[in-house]
């Protein structure tokens, strides 16, 4: 039985007046069944993981270099988020392929490391309008996942986020059956390249739009675990309902 995530992504946004609305969060999320991880920018990692503790709010980062360490300015190694109290990193969101010219093979170094610094990959994949509109989002997110997905992946160590680019803090998010066609399609290459056992442990996320008004049709989709949530898990007032629909 795979354990619901409802995952925040802050994106470039908080300071430490944000910590006030973590701490609102952590108190509205003390009898979530889910499991809650907030991703705040690395600045606030440390903080937010100290307001964090003794609630049922994990915190993870956005982002690691693939090295362990050494001559990388300005980049962070997975040790360090670790070190600095997160649980989990997110990986290969479209925001770093496209800001950072990420590629397959860049997230699968930096999931690599992650998993051996601790962390849980949250690995990200999605077509763009383009992508869509001329057929290939299966071809698409079939190439990002086996491209970004290390070898020795478990059902622990990797969680997967399907995020159209087209559905990101646009609020148009797609049918419940298109949802289902690439979650279903995402399940299948899983248990191809890792066997049932594996597969069916690793949880799927869907996000792009996610907001209390949509989740629970969402999260009735089959093989979605989850939610990776961008806008609305900024405000606790937002993001503690859509906790609450998984
Ligand atoms: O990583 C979450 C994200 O890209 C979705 O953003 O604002 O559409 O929920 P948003």
């Amino acid at each position: 039985m795979r354990r619901k995530l409802a995952a925040g992504n802050w994106k470039m946004n908080g300071t430490a007046s944000a910590l006030t609305e973590l701490g609102n969060l952590a108190y509205s999320c003390k009898s979530a069944k889910a499991e809650v991880l907030i991703c705040p920018p690395a600045t606030l990692l440390y903080r937010a993981a100290n307001v964090c503790v003794d609630s049922k709010v994990s915190i993870g980062a956005q982002d690691c270099h693939n090295a362990t360490y050494g001559a990388h300015t300005g980049d962070l190694s997975a040790e360090m988020l670790h070190d600095a109290g997160a649980t989990a990193v997110i990986l290969g969101h479209s925001e770093r392929r496209a800001d950072h010219d990420e590629t397959d093979e860049t997230v699968r170094a930096k999931a690599k490391t992650a998993i051996a610094a601790g962390l849980t990959a949250i690995i990200c994949v999605g077509e763009t309008l383009n992508d869509r509109e001329a057929g290939k989002t299966l071809d698409v997110v079939r190439a990002q996942l086996a491209g970004s997905l290390p070898d020795d992946t478990s059902g622990t160590t990797v969680v997967v986020a399907y995020e159209p680019v087209w559905a990101i803090g646009t609020g148009k998010v797609p049918t419940v059956e298109q949802i289902a066609e690439v979650h279903n399609d995402l399940r299948a290459s899983l248990v191809k390249r890792f066997g049932g056992e594996t597969a069916n442990a690793i949880r799927l996320l869907y996000g792009g739009s996610v907001k209390a008004g949509n989740a629970k049709e969402i999260f009735a989709v089959a093989h979605v675990d989850g939610a990776l949530v961008g806008g609305a898990s900024l405000k606790a007032a937002d993001f503690a309902p859509i906790v609450a629909a998984l």
